[in-house]
């Protein structure tokens, strides 16, 4: 089944409404021209209805950057899924690894959250990735394995296609320091393969992004791997043509 390459702007704790409806005023006469490749703009909560307006009409997608996994309830400054539906959000990012690392999200929360996305009618983006102690432990499958198993347990095997992963080597994340091709493919045919021992034929047809330093100078060649479905980009996500360049070189 050919999967359609996905392009996803992670803008992480940058622009205010202001500047995220000039970013989108520069960006998306552009976008009109992309074929074979989708878009999607993660800007902070406070930005997502401008992007959802402005992005109307057109092919670009908005999606949040994380989400509580009950629909409602005691939980100080947390968002539901159901309010991102309302606001005619696409997605949510979730187990990022900033989130992982900075605000303790764990895969026993991942594991709720990622049906709770899908079970409002949102696309989960999972973020799974290794840090550098880990690479060089030779443990990248081992984390990789158990955070996709934790993390997809409660999703059903009919509905596991529809969840997209962002492979992110943490080491890679704002550092400069791009995963080769060979890195990143291999991570993600092995990530494609753990999924596939649940269920083959969602293995083949969920797409698997790569994450981590990707610019206009990198996209192409990475994008270009068999296996690699698109991209998440944070800091080159944040100059619109920049940007679009890479949503270019995501174009099949
Ligand atoms: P980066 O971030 O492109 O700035 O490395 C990627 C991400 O955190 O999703």
């Amino acid at each position: 089944m050919p999967r359609t390459p996905l392009v996803a702007a992670n803008w992480k704790m940058h622009k205010t409404r202001a500047e995220a409806g000039s970013f989108l005023d520069e960006f998306l006469p552009g976008a009109a021209d992309l074929v074979g490749v989708e878009v999607a703009i993660c800007p902070p909560f406070t930005a997502l209805a401008t992007a959802i307006e402005r992005c109307g009409g057109t092919a670009v997608t908005v999606a949040a950057q994380n989400v509580h996994d009950e629909p409602a309830g005691a939980f100080t400054g947390e968002v539901s899924a159901p309010m991102l539906v309302e606001l005619g959000a696409w997605g949510a990012v979730v187990g990022h690894s900033e989130r992982r690392r900075l605000f303790g999200e764990t895969d026993a929360a991942l594991a709720r959250k990622v049906p709770a996305v899908l079970a409002a009618g949102l696309v989960p983006i999972l973020c799974v990735g290794e840090s550098e102690a880990e690479r060089d432990g030779g443990r990248t499958e081992e984390v990789l394995e158990r955070q996709l198993d934790a993390d997809l347990a409660a999703v059903p095997d009919e509905r596991l296609a529809e969840a997209v992963i962002a492979y992110e080597p943490i080491w890679a994340i704002g550092t400069g320091r791009t995963a080769t091709v060979e890195q990143a493919a291999e991570a993600i045919a092995f990530a494609r393969s753990a999924i596939a021992r649940r269920d083959a034929g969602a293995a083949a047809a969920t797409r698997i992004l790569y994450g981590g330093s990707v610019k206009a100078a990198n996209a192409g060649e990475l994008m270009a791997a068999e296996g690699i479905d698109g991209a998440l980009v944070g800091g080159a996500s944040l100059q619109s043509e920049e940007f679009l360049a890479i949503c270019e070189a995501g174009s099949r």
